[in-house]
C-alpha cells in the first residue's frame, strides 16, 4: 500500500459502493479524502465514520458550479488536491425508443459531463503539486456494448475517449490521467443491494484496490488504464 500521507483526495459519489471503498481505502493509505455526494446527511456521516483526515462536502456532479466549489472548498480548507478520483455516476438501462431526451441529457451530464467539471476545476492544483493524479471509473460497459446501453454505454465509452485525451493534454504538466474498468461490482447500482446473494461479483473493495496500486507507482511510470473482471462471472 503506498503511503499517502499529506496526500489530500477528492473521491466524487464516495457515501455509497465503489467511492466509498475508495475513500476508504485512500484515507487508510494517510490520504486526506474529501467524501461527496448529492446528499449532505450521508456525506456528513460517512466524513464522520472516517475519523480525522476527512471532510464531508456535498456536491451533485452534473452542476459545474458545484464542483468548482467542491475543489474551491478542499483548497481552502486542505490546502492543496493531489487526487482526483471521478468515480460519481449511475445507469439508465433502456431502449432507445423508451429513453426520454432528459433521461439522455442527464446521463450524459452525470457521467461525463461530471468528470469534465470536476477535472477541469481541480488540474491547477493537480498540476501545482508536481505529482497530481485523476483516475476515473469507467466500466466495462465503454467496450462491451448491450440492448438497453445507449445512455450508459456511450457515457462509458466516451469517458475512454475523454479520459485518453485528457492524459496527453496534461502529462507534460505532471499530472496522470487513468480509467478503471470494472465489470459487475456488489453496490446499490441499478438498484441492487448487497445482500442480494450474487457471490460472483466484484466487491467495492477489489476497485479501490486498483485505484490505491495505481497510486502506487513511481512518478514516473503511468499505468493508465486498468480492465477488473470478475474472475467467474456467472454463466448467461
Ligand atoms: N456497480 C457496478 O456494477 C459498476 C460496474 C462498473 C462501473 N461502475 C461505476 O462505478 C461508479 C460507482 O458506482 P456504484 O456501483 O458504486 O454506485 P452506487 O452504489 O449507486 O453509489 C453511487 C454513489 O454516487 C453518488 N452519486 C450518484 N449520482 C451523483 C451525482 N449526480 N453527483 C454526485 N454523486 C452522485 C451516490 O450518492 P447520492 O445518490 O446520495 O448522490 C453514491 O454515493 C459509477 O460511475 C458506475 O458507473 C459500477
Amino acid at each position: 500500500m503506498p503511503n499517502l500521507t499529506g496526500k489530500v483526495a477528492i473521491v466524487t459519489g464516495s457515501t455509497k459502493g465503489i467511492g466509498r471503498a475508495i475513500a476508504e481505502q485512500l484515507h487508510a493509505a494517510g490520504a486526506s479524502v474529501v467524501v461527496s455526494s448529492r446528499t449532505a446527511a450521508d456525506v456528513a456521516a460517512v466524513a464522520k465514520r472516517l475519523g480525522p483526515r476527512a471532510l464531508g462536502i456535498a456536491c451533485d456532479v452534473a452542476d459545474p458550479t458545484a464542483c468548482q466549489s467542491l475543489v474551491d472548498q478542499t483548497v481552502s480548507r486542505l490546502g492543496r488536491v493531489d487526487i482526483l478520483v471521478n468515480n460519481a455516476g449511475f445507469g439508465i438501462f433502456k431502449s432507445i425508443a423508451d429513453l426520454t431526451i432528459d433521461e439522455w441529457r442527464r446521463q450524459i451530464d452525470v457521467n461525463l459531463g461530471g468528470v469534465f467539471y470536476c477535472s477541469k476545476a481541480a488540474l491547477p492544483h493537480l498540476a501545482a503539486t508536481g505529482d497530481g493524479f485523476i483516475i476515473n471509473i469507467g466500466s466495462l460497459a465503454g467496450r462491451n456494448y448491450f440492448a438497453g446501453g445507449t445512455a450508459y454505454n456511450a457515457s462509458k465509452a466516451g469517458l475512454i475517449g475523454m479520459t485518453e485525451a485528457m492524459m496527453l493534454d496534461v502529462r507534460q504538466q505532471n499530472v496522470r490521467v487513468s480509467v478503471i474498468m470494472p465489470g459487475s461490482v456488489n453496490t446499490w447500482f441499478r438498484g441492487a443491494t448487497q445482500s442480494s446473494g450474487r457471490s460472483w461479483p466484484l466487491e467495492a473493495d477489489d476497485v479501490a484496490l486498483a485505484v490505491v496500486q495505481m497510486l502506487d507507482y513511481p512518478k514516473g511510470a503511468h499505468p493508465s488504464r486498468i480492465e477488473l473482471r470478475p474472475s467467474r462471472p456467472e454463466k448467461g
